[in-house]
């Protein structure tokens, strides 16, 4: 049985998405979730759903405190859900292929530093795009720059706001993200 590490920082619905989705999975389980952020949803989320949850500071996430965690309970896959953090090279390093983001836009357009959440939607529905969609990464130590392992593209209406395609694309990534995780997991030797 495969060890998943979520990295969240904000409401958590993918976080409890992949949790809800692997607990009855004979491949892997989410064992544990990390936030950088400690009033996230997703600390809260994790709570009711009984799944440790821990809570750590920049500068841990920096002096090797986070990654001695992954190491000691033996996590075999990370994947990002929300994380407004860089991922430090020494665990890029220790996790090879093995560190997954999901964008909630095509890249590498609508990618990049300050492009997360409701900004990717607006400036896509700004440039009057007629597509969006989610792209599914691998992680190195720039924002949204690893190589994409998955997109779904949709059309954007004319008269979608912002919110309308946030909420579009955040069922887009709730149908697919747990499923191209299994996929990677599978992969695993
Ligand atoms: C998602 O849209 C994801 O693509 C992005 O951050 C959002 C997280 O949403 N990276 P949630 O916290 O999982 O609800």
């Amino acid at each position: 049985m495969k060890k998943i590490a979520v990295f969240a920082s904000g409401n958590g619905s993918n976080t409890e998405n992949i949790i809800n989705f692997f607990e009855e999975n004979e491949l892997a389980r989410v064992a544990l979730v990390i936030s950088n952020k400690k009033k996230a949803g997703v600390v809260d989320k994790c709570k009711l759903l009984g799944v440790r949850c821990l809570v750590f500071s920049q500068a841990e996430l920096e002096n090797g405190a986070v990654l001695d965690k992954l190491l000691d309970l033996k996590i075999d896959f990370i994947a990002l859900a929300g994380f407004l953090a860089l991922v430090p090279k020494p665990i890029i390093d220790a996790f090879p292929q093995k560190i997954v983001n999901i964008h909630p836009g095509l890249l590498p357009e609508y990618g990049g530093k300050g492009m997360y959440g409701i900004k990717v939607h607006q400036a896509v529905v700004e440039n009057e795009e007629e597509e969006t969609g989610i792209s599914i990464h691998y992680v190195n130590e720039n924002f949204d720059e690893g190589e994409v392992i998955f997109e779904e593209v949709i059309e954007v209406d004319f008269e979608d706001s912002p919110e309308d395609l946030e909420y579009k694309v955040q069922q887009l990534e709730h149908q697919h993200y747990p499923q191209v995780l299994e996929y990677l997991i599978k992969d695993l030797e």
